[in-house]
């Protein structure tokens, strides 16, 4: 019998929706909704994973020993520290949310070793962050840092500020440091609207932002070649040519990753 609980979480649903089993009633039927109501969604979701892990694998091929995923969801098949070590075989990696729920799980799978970190923090609050005692042990900021907020800053409000939350992290790294983010895009097709609608009546935040909006994020740090795109093409083996042509679903999330001259 499945425990109950009131209200939906963004880490359970989105895992339920790639296929998680740690969830709650009201997740399913959120989940369910999705999946069922709106065929193809899924993409939204699988595409954007795809890319976070795209994106970790391309920071640690740059060199990168060091990586703090902010607002990373429940474990998946496969995580930021399975693809970063894959290449740099002893990062660091601290794993960072603000739901208990995602910190009790992530702790009992992703944190293998000493080397990773599973935090519960506000990713809103990036100098407390920073001054958490296990980013101070694992993160050394005179080092090139890779930084993760895969769809993380679409729950924060624009009074909230995102633009200097990421502010904040530009000014502390060091030369050669990256900061990648995905990010639910504004559209105006039905399903872009419906999909809005419903994040937002469902969690009580969930913001879509346009490629302006997303690209201002980054402040004045320069993106790389592949600049703001929707998750399905970015950083895909295709480049620029024959790229298929993208779902309705797949144009709603889309990624970029800067790195600090
Ligand atoms: C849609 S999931 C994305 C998970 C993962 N980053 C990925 O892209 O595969 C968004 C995650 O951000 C977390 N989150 C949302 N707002 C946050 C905040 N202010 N501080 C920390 N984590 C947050 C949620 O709990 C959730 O786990």
């Amino acid at each position: 019998m499945r425990a109950r609980q009131s209200r939906p979480s963004v880490a359970r649903v989105y895992s339920y929706v790639l296929g998680g089993r740690d969830n709650y009633g009201v997740d399913k039927d959120l989940g369910d909704y999705f999946i069922e109501d709106l065929p193809g969604s899924e993409r939204l979701a699988f595409t954007n994973r795809d890319a976070v892990l795209r994106a970790a694998k391309a920071m640690a091929e740059a060199g990168i020993r060091q990586i703090i995923d902010m607002g990373c969801g429940l474990p998946t098949d496969e995580n930021v520290h399975d693809v970063v070590r894959r290449v740099q075989p002893d990062a660091r990696v601290v794993y960072v949310d603000d739901d208990p729920f995602v910190v009790a799980h992530g702790r009992a799978l992703l944190a293998v070793d000493d080397g990773i970190a599973v935090l519960e923090a506000d990713i809103r609050d990036p100098a407390g962050l920073e001054a958490n005692a296990e980013v101070q042990r694992l993160i050394d900021f005179d080092e090139p840092v890779g930084l993760l907020f895969a769809m993380t800053l679409s729950f924060v409000n624009d009074e909230e500020n995102p633009t200097s939350v990421i502010q904040h992290w530009a000014d502390r790294i060091a030369s050669g440091s990256r900061i990648y983010l995905s990010h639910f895009r504004t559209g105006t097709s039905r399903e872009a609207v419906t999909t809005a609608s419903k994040i937002l009546e469902a969690f009580g935040r969930g913001r879509f932002r346009t490629d302006d909006e997303i690209r201002a994020c980054f402040g004045t740090l320069p993106l790389d070649e592949d600049g703001v795109r929707p998750c399905a093409q970015w950083h895909t083996a295709d480049g620029d040519g024959n790229q298929p042509e993208l779902t309705v679903w797949e144009q709603l999330v889309v990624g970029g990753m800067a790195h600090k001259p």
